[in-house]
Formats: C-alpha cells, sequence, structure tokens
C-alpha cells in the first residue's frame, strides 16, 4: 500500500521504516531539510538498535523515501499518518501546533479519498479537531473529498522501537468507520499473522488508551519509589519486596524496578497531559498529581544520598568532590536525555560545587549539545575512565555494560570508595566486601538503621 508520514521523529521514522520493511511503499515528509537529506544518504538521526541498517536496506529498495515537498507526500499516500511532536506547553498540555499544521496540509492537498492516522500521542478529543480543520481547508477550496480521521496510538519503547514495532503486542485502531478499519487492518497484516492483535474500539477510546497505558507504568514505577523510599526508613531492603511481590501474577514483573526516576519523551509528559485532561474535563487526577509529584522528588534522592553520606552535619560536604557518572540517557540503549535523572543530578552536583566526570556509551553526544563546554562537567571516553581521579562513583542509567564492574578496580579508583547505585544494579554485600561503602535505592546503607 502507499503510506505518507509527517514526521521524522522516533515514532515516524521507525513506523514508516517498518512498514516499508514489510513491502509497503512509504514516503516520510519532514520539514527539516538536513534531517531529510541525512536520512536519504543513510544517516539516521538518532540511535536505535537495528534502525539504520534497515533505513538503508529499504530506501535502497526504492520502497522508503524522504522529501520535504509534503504536497508530493500526501499524493502519494492512500494512507496519511500524522507522527509530529506534541510537546508539552507551559501548562503541560500537548502542544498541538504541529498536528494542525499537518491537517491543514493535508486539507490544503488531497485530491481523493484518503485516511488520515493519529500516530503522535494526542489527548482526547483531537481527532475531532484533526477532522474539523482537514474540513475547513476543503470547504475553503470548494472541494468535497471524503477522508476518515482514525487513531493508532503507538506503543513503541525507546531503545526497543524497532523490535516492538515488528511485533507489536496490540494494534489499537480507533475509528468509527468500516472502510477505514479495512484499510489499516491491510496495511498491518503482516504484523498480524498467528493470533489477532488488532483492537478496534472508537477513535476517543483509542486516543484515551494511550494515555491510560503509559499512566499505569508511571504509576507502578513511583508505586515502587515510595515503597523504596519507605524500605529506607523502616531498614527493609526494597529489592527483597520487589521479588517478593512481583511472584504475583497481578502484580507482575515488568514497571516495579526502583530507581533514580523515570525520564524519557513520554512518561512525564503523557502523565502531566492526562492530568490536564482530567482537570479540564472537572475530574480532579489525585492520583496522576501523586505519580507526578513521588518522581520529582525521586530525581533528587541520589543526591540527597550524597549528601547525607558526605555531610555529615556540615553543608560543604559535597564542595570541591568528584562524583563519576555513569549513564546519562534517561535509560539504556539510547541516546536520549529528554527528562533524564541525570539531569537533576548533574545540576544538583554543580550547586553543591561538585564536579562530575561522565560516561554514557552512546549519550555523550547529546550532553555535550545540551551542556556545551563547561566547567566541572568531563566527558569521558569509558567507564573506567570516569572514576579515576574521581571521588565517588553514581550510576544513573542501567546499561548492560555497567553491571559487573571489577569492585577492586573501582576501590582503587574511588579516593572517598563509595558507590551510589541509582538503578540497583549490585549486591550490597558484594560491593562493601570490597570495601566500597554501597547506597542503593531502598538498600545499602540507604536504609536507615534503628537506633539501639
Ligand atoms: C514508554 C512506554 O514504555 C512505551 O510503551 C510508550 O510508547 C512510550 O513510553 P520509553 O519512554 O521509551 O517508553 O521508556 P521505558 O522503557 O518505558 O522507560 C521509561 C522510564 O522509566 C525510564 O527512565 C526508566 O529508567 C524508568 N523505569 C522503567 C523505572 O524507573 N523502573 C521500571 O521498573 C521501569
Amino acid at each position: 500500500m502507499r503510506v505518507c508520514i509527517f514526521g521524522t521523529g522516533y515514532v515516524g521514522l521507525v513506523t514508516g521504516t517498518c512498514l516499508a520493511e514489510v513491502g509497503h511503499d512509504v514516503v516520510c515528509v519532514d520539514v527539516d531539510a538536513a534531517k531529510v537529506e541525512g536520512l536519504n544518504n543513510g544517516i539516521v538521526p538518532i540511535y536505535e538498535p537495528g534502525l539504520t541498517p534497515m533505513v538503508k536496506a529499504n530506501h535502497a529498495a526504492g520502497r522508503l523515501r524522504f522529501t520535504t515537498d509534503a504536497g508530493a507526500g500526501i499524493a502519494h499516500g492512500d494512507v496519511l499518518f500524522i507522527a509530529v511532536g506534541t510537546p508539552p506547553d507551559e501548562d503541560g498540555s500537548a502542544d498541538l501546533q504541529y498536528v494542525r499544521e499537518v491537517a491543514r496540509t493535508i486539507g490544503r492537498h488531497i485530491e481523493r479519498p484518503v485516511v488520515v492516522v493519529d500516530k503522535s500521542t494526542v489527548p482526547v478529543g483531537t481527532a475531532d479537531k484533526v477532522r474539523a480543520t482537514i474540513d475547513a481547508e476543503l470547504t475553503a477550496r470548494g472541494a468535497g473529498i471524503d477522508f476518515e480521521v482514525v487513531s493508532n496510538p503507538e506503543f513503541l519503547k525507546e531503545g526497543a522501537a524497532v523490535e516492538d514495532c515488528m511485533r507489536p503486542d496490540r494494534i489499537v485502531i480507533g475509528t468509527s468507520s468500516a472502510s477505514a478499519l479495512e484499510t489499516l487492518r491491510r496495511l498491518y497484516a503482516p504484523f498480524n499473522r498467528n493470533h489477532e492483535r488488532i483492537v478496534a474500539m472508537d477513535v476517543r477510546s483509542a486516543e484515551l488508551t494511550k494515555y491510560a497505558a503509559n499512566a499505569m507504568l508511571a504509576t507502578k514505577i513511583s508505586f515502587m519509589n515510595e515503597i523504596a523510599n519507605i524500605a529506607e526508613q523502616v531498614g527493609a531492603d526494597v529489592e527483597m519486596v520487589r521479588k517478593g511481590i512481583g511472584s504475583d501474577p497481578r502484580i507482575g514483573w515488568h514497571f516495579i524496578y526502583p530507581g533514580a526516576g523515570y525520564g524519557g519523551s513520554c512518561f512525564p509528559k503523557d502523565v502531566q497531559a492526562l492530568a490536564r485532561t482530567a482537570a479540564q474535563h472537572g475530574v480532579q487526577p489525585r492520583l496522576l498529581e501523586a505519580v507526578e509529584a513521588v518522581n520529582a522528588a525521586q530525581k533528587g534522592h541520589l543526591f540527597e544520598l550524597m549528601q547525607r553520606h558526605y555531610d555529615l552535619g556540615e553543608d560543604e560536604g559535597l564542595r570541591g568532590k568528584t562524583i563519576a557518572v555513569w549513564g546519562l540517557a534517561f535509560k539504556p540503549n539510547t541516546d536520549d536525555m529528554r527528562e533524564a535523572s541525570s539531569r537533576r543530578l548533574l545540576q544538583q552536583l554543580w550547586d553543591a560545587g561538585a564536579s562530575v566526570r561522565a560516561f554514557d556509551p552512546e549519550a555523550l553526544a547529546e550532553t555535550r549539545r545540551i551542556y556545551g563546554e563547561r566547567e566541572h562537567l568531563v566527558l569521558c571516553g569509558s567507564a573506567a575512565d570516569a572514576v579515576e581521579g574521581a571521588d565517588a562513583l553514581a550510576v544513573v542509567t542501567e546499561w548492560k555494560q555497567f553491571r559487573s564492574p571489577d569492585f577492586a578496580m573501582l576501590k582503587e579508583a574511588l579516593a572517598d570508595a563509595v558507590l551510589f547505585d541509582g538503578r540497583n544494579l549490585y549486591e550490597p554485600v558484594e560491593v562493601e566486601a570490597a570495601g566500597i561503602a554501597y547506597y542503593g535505592i531502598g538498600r545499602g546503607r540507604s536504609l536507615r538503621k534503628e537506633e539501639a
């Protein structure tokens, strides 16, 4: 089938590439000429496992093209995807200006019936707005052309985006039009083998499903972080608690890892946006507000543990210290640093007068882009280099390569022999046996032992 995708960010680029991979004929449109030129030359602007070779192969096969020419894209596609960004505006609502702009462009250019698909995460009611915008343009042109607007939210995870897209656990399609549903069934047929993955519903339910999914996952994380905080105060090991509850299938093993807080382009933004939607419709989002508040506090927790270790009553505890930071991306297998916990930690360390030696396997360029050359920040070429000459180590992102360090080497390198593990990667006993003081999230020395 002939597909046009607006937006070559994470969602648009991965969706377009995977649709081409299964044989569809895809044109991706983006306003960023440099990005389009790069993509046409096999330069993929994001780090995502498996994506670059797939883009190159499909581009070479002629099934995947990139252009800034929206008119040409619309002329090409029978199905037009809107996959542009919906950044939060000041009050946390999703900013729909890019979605509206694409809708206007579609209204101006379509010459035959099309199915328009909202792929971006957009508030409930957006499909209706997109429909009205296209309608208004058609009316202005005096053109009467049939079109449908379908909500088809994306559930891919960064770092596993290609895999998630090629093997989706569900394909949510929101539309009341039988023919539009049929069109999307044909489009997704290659991804829908063996068992039925399509969940068809009305447009508004599909729009809310996406927010509900992300809000539920964010809630699980904040819940576990709160349990970790309680564990610290009562002297329990949260990792034992996690194992103790995860085996209950009603709770499950996923997304119950306490840590340095959730980041990324989805959870923080979507929890906020859903809370806004709730408030606008007269529902007080008590739980969502708490989920967000817990996360905001959690992002500062590693620093609090450091203060506790160093302060011993004085304010100057961290001044002049050099802290090695392993992991800057908001999670492993990505170079994305949007809302990353590392950013809060770096700022807190600088504010406290400390210096940072940081390493991340993929996000160093992004770190340089964000902070430029600045005092008190040294970007290092390896994990070992980062700890060289440092006083303490903080682990913020759980990259695989950080999982089994040589603790004897760390003990040698770290002047103060102390490790703050923001992702609970290590066993406290093992680290302490190497002569390193270990603080985890809800375990190790983070626990306040009952005063005798
Ligand atoms: C998320 C959803 O998982 C995906 O379905 C949706 O389409 C987009 O948002 P993503 O933002 O790529 O995907 O990352 P994810 O793997 O979900 O992790 C989000 C954050 O939560 C990370 O900062 C991660 O470190 C944190 N996290 C995750 C925890 O702190 N604990 C956990 O148990 C799981």
